[in-house]
């Protein structure tokens, strides 16, 4: 097979990429070494950036967004026994976010593609990247007992942080910048109510706790939980205690609970991979960078990438200008490290750490003391949770 692109991974990435290209023009074939099932059934992320929304409408798959999306002005901050809401809408001049679940938005993405009748290999085994530093690179890899060949000019890995497009870079040619948290989240889903029409975040002795949701009559929520814990050791009623001992009064007595659809436990991690750009290989999302989930910062940073990428891509075919493609990775890094910092930030804002002492919870105190009762820090975090505006 030949194509203009080879895509790596069908994650929202991937799939997001595919469809823009498309819509360009720009042949593409995205190669998965999961089942569309597999990929289906990751519960992820699920709070959209305007930008990212925009994304999904130039792809011509926003339609159900807009129709079923919860759109949020505003997040409260719990934490000294009292919840208090920060005005997105208001400190931003008008911004918001909307509630819309990775899995939906996955859904859109694959269905747009399937019925534009878009190549898409899934269940690939051993997929491989080749050549990328030359001008011929390829892609290969097992289907159905058979070894498959994809030419192309440009490979984009949107594999994810576990990725193969990553770790066949050459380890001399990257720079990594990692911290892993002294924790993870333990997250589960329920057909029960929310807790309230906005998400909260709760600062609490005993750890953080976030109250989100997927619809009015489906929660998500997340405890902050040791490295060591594992999913299935919580018992639906243990989950259920937990989270109302973190939480103020007012959210702990409107709090639902009910049988879970799903639990699992993830580890926080912030990581980089520098740059972002070998030859012929493009990395868009995980598979360059993660940030803990605090700040909803992973899923929009992968979007942000697909724009960029997209766009150079776009100027390549059309205009016959690499200059897009030469400045990529520059200019996603740029927007990468902000959302690295504000993640970092809100993690350490919220979260208990080991080592943390008196000193660092006096701290954390006063900075959500700050933040509720100042204009300027309050819309300084409101800017960023929205998503900071592109440069170009
Ligand atoms: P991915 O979604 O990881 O997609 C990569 C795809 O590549 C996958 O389908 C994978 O199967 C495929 N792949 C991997 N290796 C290969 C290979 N060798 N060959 C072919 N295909 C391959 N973000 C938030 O904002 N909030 C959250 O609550 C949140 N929770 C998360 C929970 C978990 C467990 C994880 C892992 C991430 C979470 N994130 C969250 C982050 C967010 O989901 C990611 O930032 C987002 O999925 C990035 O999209 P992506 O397309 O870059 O990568
Ligand atoms: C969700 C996840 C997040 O990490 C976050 O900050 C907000 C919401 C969610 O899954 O709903």
């Amino acid at each position: 097979m030949r194509v203009q692109i080879a895509i790596v991974g069908s994650g929202p990435a991937g799939l997001l990429l595919g469809q823009l290209l498309h819509r360009a023009g720009i042949a593409a074939v995205v190669i998965e070494q999961r089942s569309k099932d597999h990929v289906l059934a990751r519960i992820r992320a699920g709070i959209l950036e305007q930008i990212s929304q925009d994304l999904l409408d130039a792809a011509g798959v926003g339609e159900r967004m807009h129709r079923e999306g919860l759109v949020h002005h505003g997040i409260e901050l719990a934490f000294g026994g009292r919840r208090h809401r920060l005005d997105l809408y208001r400190l931003t001049g008008g911004r918001a976010v909307r509630v819309y679940g990775q899995t939906e938005l996955t859904r859109d993405l694959m269905e747009a593609r399937e019925a534009a009748g878009l190549p898409s290999v899934y269940q690939a085994a051993e997929v491989r990247v080749h050549d990328f530093d030359g001008e011929r690179p390829r892609v290969t890899f097992r289907r159905d007992g058979q070894r498959h060949e994809v030419r192309c000019d440009f490979i984009a890995g949107c594999d994810g942080y576990h990725g193969v497009c990553r770790a066949s870079v050459p380890a001399g040619a990257l720079r990594i910048y990692e911290r892993v948290y002294p924790f993870g989240w333990l997250g589960v889903l329920a057909d029960t109510p929310p807790v309230s029409d906005e998400l909260v975040y709760s600062n609490h002795e005993r750890g953080f706790a976030l109250c989100s949701m997927r619809s009015p009559t489906r929660s998500r929520h997340y405890l902050q939980c040791s490295l060591d814990d594992r999913a299935e050791r919580w018992s639906d009623a243990a989950f259920w205690d937990e989270l109302r001992r973190r939480l103020d009064a007012e959210t702990a007595q409107a709090l639902v609970t009910g049988a879970s659809i799903e639990k699992s436990m993830v580890p926080l991690r912030s990581f980089v991979a520098e740059p972002m750009r070998f030859g012929c290989l493009f990395l868009a999302g995980d598979a360059a960078h993660i940030v803990p989930p605090t700040g909803a910062k992973g899923l929009n940073l992968a979007a942000s990438d697909v724009r960029y990428l997209s766009r150079a891509f776009i100027e390549y075919y059309r205009d016959h200008s690499a200059a897009g493609i030469a400045d990529y990775s520059a200019k996603c890094l740029r927007r990468v490290w902000k959302a690295e910092r504000f993640s970092w930030h809100m993690t350490s804002l919220l979260h208990r750490f080991p080592d943390q002492g008196e000193f660092g919870h006096k701290i954390q105190e006063a900075e959500l003391d700050y933040l509720v009762h100042s204009q300027a820090a309050a819309a300084s975090l409101a800017e960023n949770y929205v998503g900071l505006p592109f440069e170009d």
